[in-house]
Order: structure tokens, then sequence, then C-alpha cells
């Protein structure tokens, strides 16, 4: 099986070059110009077009036992949503309850991916409660392949870790080599604003974000840094939506620690206001940590451009409006968190950061692909256009012009938080390993064809 992509602009996190690509099977055999393909190959006039590597989402949500409920997408409609969005490898964070066996959580996880999903998978390992076994197990599970784990520090009394069982879980991964991604918020805090919010009668959405200031993530951010500063353990701070979090990693890294930041693209391009909406209509917008005001988001785009941000990933966590956020009318704190967004992250940042001068394409391949790739152990398998790489590319049009709306996206929730929002550019072919599995919008692959990404230790 061959395929050719001929005369496209290649655009990677450090290159921008014309020239062909040659796929032989499942990776790039060549790279050059006026390359010659067998005759029975598959061939894609790329010119005009941009060439990237597959884009990763190193944050998602699929199977989610969540807040008295359930995220809405399976396997099936999240891999096909994001190929169809260039996205052609996942990482899902594998979010097991307290009394929940760490490897039964892993085998449950991922065996609701394989066989299904039609793009690349992976998964961090969500550490939620520490007993006797729990070393063992987590060791057994990072021999399998999957070399990050997840904390989170907010959500008391469901997912969040205690201080003590944070401390074993960074000593844990320094031994092993494995980065920490962290969801960083007070979660005492967060507990008594709330209960302070409600006694008052403030009950709606709107509620949501000043029950969770930025301040609130931000000690959330050195909490975990110093912890990471005395184990030596590396970490990666999840979904950071605002400056002084941002700047609470940047501080904690000229001490020498080693953190990382993702932000994501809800927090790019949606803003407080969104969570006002009249009607309960704000519930659409409820994430965690909160979506902010206009200068915070201003703020992530320099900080983006700068590379004090990392990466742009989306905390895909989808739940309908009818019958899910609804569980939350009278009480916001009951809102399931979450916006879904797999399918529009690349379209949204290419519009939104790209074809606005606020990233350049180097930045944004970087931001949706590279750096995950290098981050997570993927590297250069995923993440990079060179010759014995993995085939996952993106040819991107720059000049489509479309709407994003939930009558159309392939997620399975009953609202998009981008309804009727202008995307410029959009893939117009994505491979998974040498194979065609979306086109002119289209998915246009097989469940199935992904295959479980297995991860080695990163440092
Ligand atoms: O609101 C969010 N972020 N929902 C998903 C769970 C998490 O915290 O990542
Ligand atoms: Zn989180
Ligand atoms: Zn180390
Ligand atoms: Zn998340």
């Amino acid at each position: 099986m061959s395929l050719l992509i001929t005369g496209g602009r290649i655009v990677t996190d450090k290159d921008d070059y014309v020239a062909d690509i040659l796929c032989d099977g499942e990776t790039i055999a060549a790279i050059g110009s006026q390359l010659s393909a067998p005759q029975d190959a598959t061939v894609i006039d790329a010119a005009g077009k941009l060439v990237m590597p597959g884009f990763i989402d190193p944050h998602v949500h699929v199977y989610l036992p969540f807040m008295g409920t359930y995220a809405k997408d399976d396997w099936d409609s999240v891999s096909r949503a994001a190929i169809v969005g260039g996205t052609t490898s996942l990482i899902e964070m594998i979010c097991p309850g307290r009394d929940e066996d760490p490897w039964d959580a892993y085998q449950l996880w991922r065996g609701k991916a394989e066989g299904t999903a039609a793009c690349d998978f992976s998964f961090h390992m969500g550490v939620t409660n520490w007993t006797q076994q729990t070393p063992d197990l987590l060791r057994r599970i990072v021999d399998d392949g999957v070399a990050s784990f997840k904390v989170f520090l907010a959500y008391k009394g469901a997912l969040g870790v205690d201080d003590q069982e944070l401390f074993n879980t960074l000593e844990l991964a320094e031994q092993l080599g494995v980065i920490v991604t962290a969801h960083c918020e007070n979660e005492t805090l967060v507990a008594e604003l709330q209960q302070r919010l409600l006694a008052a009668g403030r009950t709606g959405p709107e509620w949501h974000e000043p029950s969770r200031p930025t301040i609130v993530e931000a000690s959330g951010v050195e909490h975990i840094t110093t912890f990471a500063q005395l184990t030596g353990a590396h970490v990666y701070v999840v979904h950071t939506s605002n400056q002084a979090a941002v700047e609470a990693a940047a501080a904690a890294r000229s001490r020498g620690v080693n953190v990382w930041v993702e932000t994501v693209i809800s927090y790019l391009t949606l803003d407080e206001t969104y969570a006002q909406k009249p009607d309960f209509e704000g519930a659409k917008y409820v994430m965690s940590p909160p979506i902010r005001g206009k200068a915070e988001q201003e703020y992530l785009w320099r900080a983006l451009a700068a590379g004090e941000v990392s990466t742009v990933a989306t905390d895909h966590a989808p739940f309908d409006f009818h019958g899910q956020k609804e569980m939350g009318r009278d009480n916001f704190t009951l809102i399931p968190n979450g916006i879904p967004s797999v399918q529009d992250r690349v379209n949204l940042l290419y519009t939104h950061g790209v074809a606005t001068g606020k990233i350049d394409l180097q930045r944004f391949v970087d931001s949706a692909s590279t750096q995950a790739a290098k981050l997570f152990g993927l590297y250069p398998q995923k993440g990079a256009i060179q010759v014995g790489a993995d085939a996952d590319l993106v040819v991107y049009d720059p000049g489509y012009r479309g709407k994003i709306s939930a009558d159309t996206h392939l997620m399975n929730t009953d609202y998009s938080a981008f309804e009727g929002w202008e995307i410029k550019g959009r893939p117009e072919v994505v491979t998974v390993r040498g194979k065609v599995m979306a086109e002119g919008g289209q998915f246009v692959g097989e469940l199935g064809h992904g295959r479980f990404l297995a991860r080695k230790p990163t440092h």
C-alpha cells in the first residue's frame, strides 16, 4: 500500500518547504521533489495546501463516569470526530473511582478503545487513591506502555488526591521516569467558595467562575510544583486558564522544577461572558478551571506564542445540554464540567491563532502536535514529518471557509460551544499510518484502525 502526496507545503515545528511525500505502508518512506510511486499508489495533489504531521490531543476524556453521569462520546464517535478535525492520536485520561483497582481500570478504559478507535490512542493513568498495592499496580501499568500519570488536586471526595497520595505518586513517578499530568486547583478553597455562593442564592452557571478564581488555580500550581521540587518529579499542568497560574509554573521552572504548561482551545477562544448567557445556556460553557475574561485569553495567546505554554489540547469532556448540563439548573455545582471540542481544536487554533497572526505555523504544529509527542514519549514516531515516522499526515486547505455546528459535527453531544462560528481552513485529507481516513470533511476510514501506542518512560 503506497501513498504519494505531491507538491504540498510541508510545515513542521521547525520546517516550511515544498516537497512530495511517499508513504510505504504505515510509514513515511521518502521526502523529495518529483518522487515517483508504484503504479497502484494513491496519489494526492497537495499543491496550494499545507501538509502537517497528524495532530495530537494529549488531554481528552472519552469514557468518563463523572458528576453523577457519563460523558457522551465513545471511541466510535470521538475518533471519527478527531480525525475529521485533523487529530490522529488521542491521549485519554483513565479516571478510576477511589475504590477501583488501577489495573482493572486500565483494562476497562483500554478495552473501550481497542478494536473500535479509528485513530491511534494512548492513556495517562489517573491515580485517585493510594493503597499498599498501588505502587506495584502502577509499575505494571507503566511497563505495559502507559508512561504518564494523572492527578486531580480538585474534585474533593471524588477524583481528588490528598497531599500524602500526591507525594507518593510523584515520588513513584520520578523513580519510574514518567511524567505526572495534573489538574491544579485548591479543592478546599473551591468547596468553601461554592458553599458561600450557594448560601447567598447565587446558583446560576455564571457563578461557576467566581467559585474557582484564578488565584485558586495558581495556588494549585504552586502546590504541585513544591511537591515536584522535593521529589524531582516532572509535572505537566493541564488546562491552564490564566496568567497567575502560568506564572506560578514559570516561577517554579526558574527554581529548576521540571514543569510544562498546557492550555486548551476553549480558553483561547471563549471568555467568561459565555457562561453568563441567559436561560441557563451558560451551562454549556461550564468547565474547570473556568473560562476566564478577555484579558486572560489575550495573555494566553502571548504565552503560547512565547512558548511559556507548551501545548494546546482540548480537555474534550462531552456532556449534553439537555438531560446532563440541566442536572445543575438550580445549582451550578451540579453542572457536569466539560466542553466538547475534539473535532474543532485544530481548525479553531488555525482560525484564531494562525490566520490572525497570533502564532506562526511552526508554533501551531509544535503546540498542537510535536510538543505533546516529545513530552509523552511519542516523538519522532508521531509529531514529525521525516523518513521512518508514522504516515499520520494532514493535508490542510487554508482557503476553506465553513461553519461549526452541532447539526453536522461527529461528536455525540446535542450542542456545540462554537455554534455558527466561522472557520478559516480545514483538513482536506487526513491519514493515519498511511491510510486515508478523512477526505473533504468526511470520515472515510474504518473503525478499529487505531492502535494502542505503548510509550516508554521519558527520563
Ligand atoms: O471541566 C472539566 N475540565 N471536565 C473534565 C474533567 C477535568 O477536570 O479534566
Ligand atoms: Zn481537569
Ligand atoms: Zn527526573
Ligand atoms: Zn480533563
